[in-house]
């Protein structure tokens, strides 16, 4: 589906009133992102000049040793590398993370529900959820607590400085480590504490075209094991993507490994979901929407087997 400036701007007047997939909650209309929409660069502006000289190979990209600071010139002249190779050797290393995450004073309530967003970019998304989800609570939904994977350790960086500048500290987290290294690390840790994980959320992944780049793609087989393992029923996997490829690879391997655990809410492969369920854009989409280009979903809910 194409959307139009009208639907767009009816996006951006949030939000979708009704969820099309039974579990999501959406936010009420009266909430706006426009606030926030010219706030937000997009990825491909970025370059990022990486330091090579005192590079402790012993420790992971992410860790602060290896992990230069954002570009302090405000959001829209942040400087980021583009892209990274998450096969390369430095990001197959084991992100550090506290012992005692996420009950380390990371979150208030480290029993709450999950929300995680895999390739989280600079965070906005999650920010953006959390903030509204406090002031206007989702009484279906419930108290969550979000968390954010992200593998360009800057934007990582970048992400995690914003928690507390929007107040969202002991609410919000953002990880630099590569989610097809870490996620199943990290959801046991998270579990490890009473905490469900109630929706994960990959969206716009870096779509790595070339037939011999693929296999850097973030939905592999052993991904969608990790969801099988950790993903309790009734909790739901949102996809989306502007490149339909894309989103048909992730689907479709979700469908191949998980499909014996996960259901699609749409079950023609032709046919995607037409409105975002979660009601906030991320900083992707809102690029893509002004753009006027399609947008492919659909939501995945863990069935009891
Ligand atoms: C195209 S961006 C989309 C960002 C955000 N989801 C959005 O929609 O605005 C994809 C993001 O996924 C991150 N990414 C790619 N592979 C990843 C991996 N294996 N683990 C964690 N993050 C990854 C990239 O660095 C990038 O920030």
């Amino acid at each position: 589906m194409r959307y139009s400036n009208s639907a767009l701007k009816l996006a951006l007047h949030f939000l979708v009133s009704k969820s099309v997939v039974t579990g999501f909650q959406l936010a009420p209309s009266s909430y706006h992102v426009l606030s926030n929409t010219r706030l937000f660069s997009t990825d491909s502006q970025s370059t990022e000049k990486e330091t090579t000289s005192n590079y402790d190979t012993t420790k992971s990209p992410w860790a602060p040793e290896n992990n230069m600071e954002p570009i302090k010139k405000g959001i829209n002249k942040s400087r980021f590398r583009q892209h990274v190779n998450p096969l390369a050797r430095k990001f197959q290393m084991e992100t550090e993370l506290d012992t005692e995450w996420p009950n380390d004073g990371t979150f208030s309530d480290p029993s709450l529900p999950l929300h995680i967003d895999v390739g989280c970019g600079k965070g906005g998304f999650l920010l953006e959820l959390a903030k509204h989800r406090l002031e206007t609570p989702n009484e279906s939904e419930g108290e969550r607590n979000y968390l954010g994977l992200e593998i360009r350790p800057s934007v990582a960086t970048f992400a995690k400085q914003r928690v507390a500048k929007r107040g969202l500290t002991g609410k919000i987290d953002f990880i630099g480590c590569n989610a097809n290294v870490d996620l199943d690390r990290i959801l046991k840790k998270y579990t490890k504490y009473g905490g469900e994980i109630a929706l994960v959320s990959i969206q716009y992944p870096d779509p790595h075209f070339k037939k011999s780049h693929q296999k850097r793609r973030v939905v592999t087989p052993e991904f969608v094991q990790t969801l099988v393992k950790h993903v309790k029923p009734g909790k739901q996997i949102f996809i989306q993507s502007d490149i339909k490829d894309v989103l048909d690879n992730m689907r479709e391997t979700i469908r191949e490994f998980g499909g014996e655990y996960f259901e699609d809410s749409i079950p023609n492969l032709e046919e995607y979901m037409e409105e975002n369920p979660i009601g906030v854009p991320t900083e992707r989409e809102i690029s893509v929407l002004d753009q006027d280009l399609p947008v492919y979903r659909t939501v995945f809910t863990r069935i009891d087997n």
